[in-house]
C-alpha cells in the first residue's frame, strides 16, 4: 500500500505517481487510470503539492476563483523583488495574466479581447500559412525525415512572432527572448540559471518599450495584433505599455512550449492510428475535432497546471491549506471514463463537447485560435505532401526528453513517407 491518510488527509508517493518515471512518460494511461480511480485528491507527500485528477474535479477548480495560478501565493515561493530593485522582467511579471488579482485578470481579458477577433486574427492566417508550407517545402520528398527538427523544433516561436507581428530583421532577437523567458518562469531553476535567462530576456524587453512607442506616436497604431493592443479602450480604461508586453510575454511562455508537442503529438497520434489516419483524408471536415481529440488523447502534460489556495479551503472532501501548491492534473481528466468512452482510444468523430483541452473558467486559453490555426494547416499539408505516410520502424523510432520540466516531450518521431513506393506503384 503506497497510500496513506494523515488527519483525513489522503497522502500519495512517487511509488504510485512518478511524473518523471520513464515508463510513465512512454505510456502514462495505466497510472492515470489509477490515480483517477482510487486518488481524484491527494496530497503527494515528495512533490509536496496536492494532485487533482478527475475530470470533474479539475473543471470545479478551474472555475473556483479561490484557486489562483499565482505562484507568489505559495508557501515557499521566493520573497518579492523590493521596488527599488525591480528590473523589467519583474515589471513584466507584476503584470502578468497569470500573476494579477481576479479582477485585474478580467480586466487584462476583456481588454485584450479585440486583439484576437476574427477579423485580427485571420490577417495572421495567411503568414502562419506560408510559414508552414515553407517548412515543408525544405522537407521536400524524401524517404523519411523527423517530424521534431523539421516542424516542432521551426514553427512554434516563428508563429508567435508573425502573430505578433514581429518582422523577420527582428526575429532572431524575438527567439532570444521567447527562449529566456520560457525559462525565466520556471520557478524550480537553479537560481543562478534563472538569473541569467532574465539577464538574457532584457533586450527583448527594450525591442517591445521601442516598439510600442513607435507605433503609439502614429497617427493610427495598426489594424494589427499589436496596434489593436494599442487601441483597445473600454471607457476611460486602456492597456498600459506593460499590460501590453505582459501579455506577449504569456503568448511566448504559454504558448510556445506547448505548440512545439502540438506538431509532434498530432502527427503521432494519427500516425499511430492508421484508420484514423485513412478516417481523416476520407472525411477533411472532421478536421477540426480531430485536432482537439488528437490533444486530448496525447496529454503531453506530465505537470501540467498549478494552482495555490488563497485562503484555507475544503474542497473535495480536502482540507487544503493556505499556500499550499495544487497539480491540476488535467492530463488525467482528459483520460477519465467517468466522461470518456474507451479514452485511451482515438476517434475523430467523438462527440467533445464539455472538453477541458484549452481548459476552463477565468484562465481559458487565450491561445485557441493560433494553436487550430496551426494544427489545421499542418494536417492539410502533411496530408497532401504524405498521404502514405506512416511512422518509421512501426513506433516513428521516437525518443523523449525524459528530464524535460513539465511535458512528454517527444524529441525525435520519423516518418516513412512511402512516397517511393507510390511512385513506382503509378
Ligand atoms: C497545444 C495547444 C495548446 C493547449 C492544449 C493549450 C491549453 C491551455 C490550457 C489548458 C490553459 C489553461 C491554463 C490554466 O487554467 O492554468 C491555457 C491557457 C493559456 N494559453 Fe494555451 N494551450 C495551447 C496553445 C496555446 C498557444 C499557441 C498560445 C499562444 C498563442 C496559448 C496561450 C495561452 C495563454 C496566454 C494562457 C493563459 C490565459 C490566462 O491566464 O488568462 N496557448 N492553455
Amino acid at each position: 500500500m503506497n497510500a496513506s491518510t494523515t488527519e483525513g488527509r489522503i497522502e500519495i508517493d512517487g511509488r504510485i505517481f512518478n511524473p518523471f518515471s520513464h515508463d510513465f512518460i512512454r505510456n502514462p494511461d495505466p497510472v492515470w487510470q489509477v490515480l483517477l480511480k482510487d486518488y481524484p485528491i491527494a496530497w503527494h507527500k515528495d512533490l509536496q503539492m496536492w494532485v487533482v485528477n478527475t475530470h470533474a474535479l479539475c473543471e470545479a477548480m478551474l472555475k473556483d476563483n479561490r484557486f489562483t495560478p499565482n505562484y507568489r501565493m505559495w508557501e515557499h515561493a521566493p520573497p518579492p523583488t523590493p521596488e527599488a530593485e525591480k528590473n523589467d522582467f519583474d515589471r513584466m511579471t507584476d503584470h502578468s495574466l497569470f500573476m494579477v488579482t481576479p479582477q485585474e485578470h478580467l480586466r487584462l481579458r476583456r481588454l485584450t479581447l479585440p486583439a484576437f477577433s476574427r477579423p485580427v486574427m485571420s490577417k495572421i492566417d495567411a503568414t502562419i500559412r506560408s510559414l508552414i508550407v515553407d517548412a515543408f517545402d525544405q522537407i521536400g520528398t524524401p524517404d523519411a525525415f523527423d517530424v521534431y527538427a523539421e516542424l516542432s523544433t521551426k514553427l512554434p516561436v516563428r508563429s508567435i512572432a508573425r502573430m505578433v507581428g514581429v518582422p523577420i530583421e527582428h526575429e532572431k532577437l524575438f527567439h532570444k527572448f521567447s527562449n529566456s523567458c520560457v525559462k525565466a518562469t520556471r520557478i524550480n531553476l537553479p537560481p543562478k540559471e534563472r538569473e541569467q535567462a532574465i539577464q538574457d530576456s532584457l533586450e527583448g524587453f527594450d525591442y517591445f518599450k521601442r516598439e510600442i512607442a513607435r507605433r503609439r506616436a502614429l497617427p493610427h497604431p495598426g489594424d494589427d495584433f499589436l496596434g489593436s493592443l494599442i487601441s483597445a479602450r473600454e471607457g476611460d480604461d486602456s492597456l498600459s505599455d506593460w499590460d501590453i508586453i505582459a501579455v506577449i510575454s504569456a503568448l511566448i511562455t504559454a504558448g510556445s512550449d506547448t505548440a512545439i508537442d502540438l506538431y509532434s503529438y498530432l502527427v503521432y497520434a494519427l500516425l499511430s492510428h492508421p484508420d484514423q489516419y485513412a478516417r481523416l483524408k476520407q472525411h477533411p471536415e472532421l478536421t477540426e475535432n480531430a485536432i482537439i481529440e488528437m490533444l486530448r488523447w496525447s496529454a503531453f502534460g506530465k505537470l501540467p497546471f498549478f494552482r495555490f489556495a488563497s485562503g484555507d479551503i475544503e474542497f473535495a472532501g480536502q482540507r487544503i491549506r493556505k499556500g499550499e501548491a495544487i497539480l491540476v492534473n488535467l492530463t488525467a481528466a482528459w483520460h477519465d471514463p467517468a466522461k470518456w468512452e474507451r479514452p485511451n482510444e482515438v476517434d475523430i468523430g467523438r462527440n467533445l463537447d464539455g472538453h477541458l483541452v484549452f481548459g476552463a473558467g477565468a484562465h481559458f486559453c487565450i491561445g485557441t485560435y493560433l494553436a487550430r490555426t496551426q494544427a489545421t494547416i499542418t494536417l492539410q499539408e502533411f496530408i497532401r505532401r504524405f498521404p502514405d505516410a506512416e511512422l518509421a520502424g512501426g513506433d516513428g523510432e521516437i525518443e523523449y526528453d525524459y528530464g524535460h520540466h513539465n511535458a512528454r516531450r517527444i524529441i525525435r518521431l520519423k516518418v516513412q513517407t512511402n512516397l517511393e513506393a507510390a511512385r513506382k506503384a503509378a
